[in-house]
């Protein structure tokens, strides 16, 4: 058999790693989450749940990859033999789910492709005629161009995975995310200077509890999985290329930390914009892109800034991508060893492909498909994040639980040079043992009793 690629460097590692956490997911699902669950009191949960559930699940997905050095389906097989046998589904479950939410990720990338080719075509044109709002609406109202772009998106993901985790993907990353994270800070500088900031202010970081509904917990814990990347697989993926002398739970705790924080800072860079424009519905799908195009065509040199953060921001979206299609190819590479991984990727995509069709044309042939008032791409992003993902992260979760014992766990975490993973191993022991498992059960039976 092949040997196992290893990350040359641990900051591979974590290039990809973070790459695949921090995608759309920050700055496109969350602001309008949070915008839909009430602002303050929802973020306030959702920091919770990050980094007392979020990470210490990270770092177990990370875990049960460097010691099987496997991918998460073989990986499952692999530790439910003796023990956990009840939790053997959770593999298949989060293999599918990955390449489901690959296929809506697919169409949301390609609305970022457009958004990147009308700051192009700005260049040429008087900014009258390109306003970003007729834009977002020609989009919607388009579903096979929308379709066309999801394809263009998948086919660049393929071709990049096609080449392999090592080189393909090391190298390039590096160079973008500085810049991004450059560009990031300019737009947070300037939408803090709105006269909405003190409002936006308050309802992001003023706790009304009132506003939460029973569903908000859930909805708080399946976008801290869907953002950190946890019960896909990915990280089970990404843990199988660690060195043996690489710690899982400082690089594990490092990711959500970050995520985290680009998280909020998306929040805080979105909402003064949007609360300006007044008309701008905060729930919708739409909200970023309703209200950044917007405002940059507005600014000085905004065309000039728009591409460029609309390329970063895609080539974000890519890198998540491709971690989303790396679950899907290495789970198949593992589990049969005859056909190339080149051939295996393509397959991949064409699935991918082919159910991208369902969202794509969500809001033009499909726009009278309503589930309780909702459109398919919504009714999808719920089903998937707030219902599939919750089982599929207990899923794996409770494999590892039950595949091994605590002594197991303690050498699994414990680092004995590092003195603070000493002190936290009884901390993630009881929340990934018992709390997880429960604080995830209770918030979807609360979302399914608020559903009825
Ligand atoms: N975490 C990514 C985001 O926030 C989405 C993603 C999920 C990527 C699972 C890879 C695997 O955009």
């Amino acid at each position: 058999m092949a040997k196992r690629g290893a990350w040359r460097t641990r900051f591979g590692f974590y290039l990809l790693a973070v790459g695949s956490a921090c995608g759309l997911g920050n700055l496109w699902r969350f602001p309008y989450v949070v915008g839909e669950n009430g602002g303050g009191a929802f973020i306030l949960m959702y920091v919770l749940i990050a980094l007392a559930i979020g990470a210490p699940m990270l770092i177990a997905e990370l875990i049960v990859g460097k010691n099987t050095r496997r991918s998460i389906l073989v990986a499952t097989q692999k530790l439910t033999q003796e023990k956990a046998g009840l939790f053997r589904w959770a593999g298949s479950l989060s293999v599918c789910l990955s390449i489901v939410v690959l296929s809506y990720y697919s169409v949301i990338s390609g609305w970022v492709l457009h958004f990147m080719t009308q700051f192009l075509i700005s260049f040429f044109s008087p900014p009258e005629i390109i306003t970003a709002k007729t834009n977002l609406a020609a989009l919607m109202a388009n579903g096979w161009l929308q379709w066309i772009l999801a394809s263009a998106h998948l086919l660049i993901t393929v071709v990049v995975v096609v080449k392999g985790v090592q080189e393909g993907l090391e190298r390039w990353i590096s160079y973008i995310m500085p810049l991004f994270i450059i560009l990031v800070g300019i737009l947070l500088m300037r939408s803090f200077s709105l006269a909405s900031t003190p409002e936006v202010l308050r309802f992001l970081f003023y706790p009304d509890f009132s506003k939460l509904t029973l569903s908000s917990l859930n909805h708080a814990l399946g976008h801290v999985l869907f953002t950190l990347s946890v019960g896909f697989g990915t990280m089970v993926t990404f843990g199988s290329y660690m060195r043996q002398e690489d710690h899982a739970p400082t690089a594990g705790f490092r990711v959500a930390v970050v995520d985290t924080v680009i998280s909020l800072v998306a929040v805080v860079m979105i909402f003064p914009v949007a609360f300006q424009a007044s008309n701008v519905p905060l729930t919708d799908p739409s909200l970023m892109f309703e209200v950044l195009p917007r405002y940059l065509l507005n600014i000085p040199g905004g065309a000039l800034f728009g591409l460029t953060f609309f390329l970063c921001l895609y080539l974000a979206a890519l890198n998540a991508s491709i971690g989303l299609l790396e679950v899907v190819v290495s789970n198949w590479m593992d589990s049969q060893k005859k056909m190339e991984r080149g051939q295996v990727t393509w397959y991949s995509g064409l699935i991918a492909l082919a159910l991208t069709l369902i969202p794509a044309l969500s809001s033009s042939v499909l726009v009278g498909v309503r589930f309780h008032g909702r459109s398919v791409i919504e009714a999808l992003d719920s089903l998937l994040i707030n219902w599939i993902l919750p089982v599929a992260a207990l899923g794996i979760l409770m494999v590892y639980n039950l595949s091994t014992t605590e002594k197991e766990k303690e050498a699994d975490f414990v680092d004995r040079e590092k003195l603070v993973s000493q002190t936290m191993f009884p901390h993630w022991y009881v929340i990934i043992r018992w709390v997880g498992p429960t604080f995830i059960i209770a918030a979807l039976f609360l979302q399914m009793i608020d559903s009825f």
